[in-house]
């Protein structure tokens, strides 16, 4: 017979042949999951806008984290939520204890990315320090006083440095400031094509970190980067490359796999992506109406961003990567 078409059915007509067929694996291996430890909560606290994720005390935290590793869960990255927040002369102490004590009690069998950010330090919750007036994020004042920041986390125990502030100059500060003090072992995980974004909400209900209050700056415009400017996120990505950063984070991930499809070409380098709060409540409240499958929903995120290059993927729910991955139907 004469053909006029190509068949391709043949490799979609079973399960088996499909799983064969398939050129994009998920492994559990490649999951970070956020953790919240909030200074001010006195028991595990569920996030209202943030489904099955909780604000822990640092026992908590360490009952969380015993639970995650039985799961296949060992890389954490890690958010502070003091108790005080001010304007200048920040008191990091809690989250320093809470990254001793975590490091103390399993040691090598975790790996801890510690953000480093003031916005959960700040009353008015830009992620630096102000100016007199309140109408600028001050660039270098910040960008040390972050560097100085995470020089202590780097001593505390944390594997890595994720800095998510956006100052221009600080990837090269925190890793001027490492070295300098036998940190050279400690790597940099920078949030490096971070755009400005709606879906941040959880999140900020998490860290109490909603940006503006007293101030007359009510967005982060000035610092994230635009989601209409696209050579903003690759360029910025490139400079925290060769200012030192080990790691590259685009976020948020789903809006924005053109930038990592591009980003794998130009960066030789792994790529994460950080599926933020407001993509990942947009699935569990599609689930929770019954409108989609809960695990079906993330895994098919997950494989969109395994197939535009992501390496790394920073997703609230990996603690159930292992489990879903496992099932996943062909
Ligand atoms: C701020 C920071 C944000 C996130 C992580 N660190 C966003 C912001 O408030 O601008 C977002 C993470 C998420 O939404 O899951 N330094
Ligand atoms: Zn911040």
């Amino acid at each position: 017979m004469n053909q006029y078409f190509s068949t391709y059915r043949r490799l979609r007509e079973g399960s088996h042949i499909r799983e064969l067929a398939s050129d994009v694996s998920l492994t559990h291996r490649d999951f970070i999951q956020p953790l919240f430890i909030d200074e001010s909560v006195s028991m595990r606290t569920p996030i209202a806008t943030l489904s099955e994720i909780n604000s822990d005390t640092l026992e908590s935290t360490i009952k969380q984290i015993e639970s995650d590793l039985k799961h296949g869960v060992s890389k954490f990255l890690i958010f502070p939520v003091p108790k005080l927040k001010s304007e200048s002369n920040f008191d990091f102490s809690f989250i320093l204890n809470a990254i001793k004590k975590i490091k103390s009690t399993f040691g090598s069998s975790v790996w801890l990315a510690a953000d480093v950010c003031l916005c959960c330090y700040t009353s008015h919750g830009h992620c630096g320090i102000l100016n007199s007036e309140g109408t600028r994020v001050l660039n270098n004042e910040t960008a040390h006083a972050i560097a100085l920041y995470a020089l202590q986390l780097a001593e505390a125990g944390a594997d890595f440095i994720a800095p998510s502030d956006l100052m221009d100059g600080r990837v090269a500060a925190i890793r001027d400031i490492l070295d300098t003090n036998g940190f050279d072992h400690v790597g940099i995980l920078s949030y490096a094509a971070k755009f400005g974004s709606h879906y941040y909400g959880p999140f900020r209900d998490a860290c109490k970190s909603a940006p503006g209050k007293g101030t007359g700056l009510m967005d982060r415009k000035t610092y994230q980067i635009s989601p209409f400017n696209s050579v903003d996120a690759l360029r910025s990505a490139v400079r925290d490359f060769n200012e030192g950063a080990d790691i590259l984070m685009i976020k948020p991930a789903l809006l924005n796999l053109d930038i990592l499809v591009q980003l794998r070409k130009l960066i030789l380098a792994p790529l994460a992506v950080y599926h933020v709060s407001g993509e990942y409540e947009g699935i569990e409240l599609l689930a929770q109406k019954n409108i989609m499958d809960r695990s079906r929903g993330h895994i098919e995120v997950w494989t969109s961003l395994k197939r535009a290059g992501a390496n790394i993927i920073i997703s609230y729910a990996s603690r159930h990567a292992k489990e879903w991955i496992d099932k996943i139907e062909y």
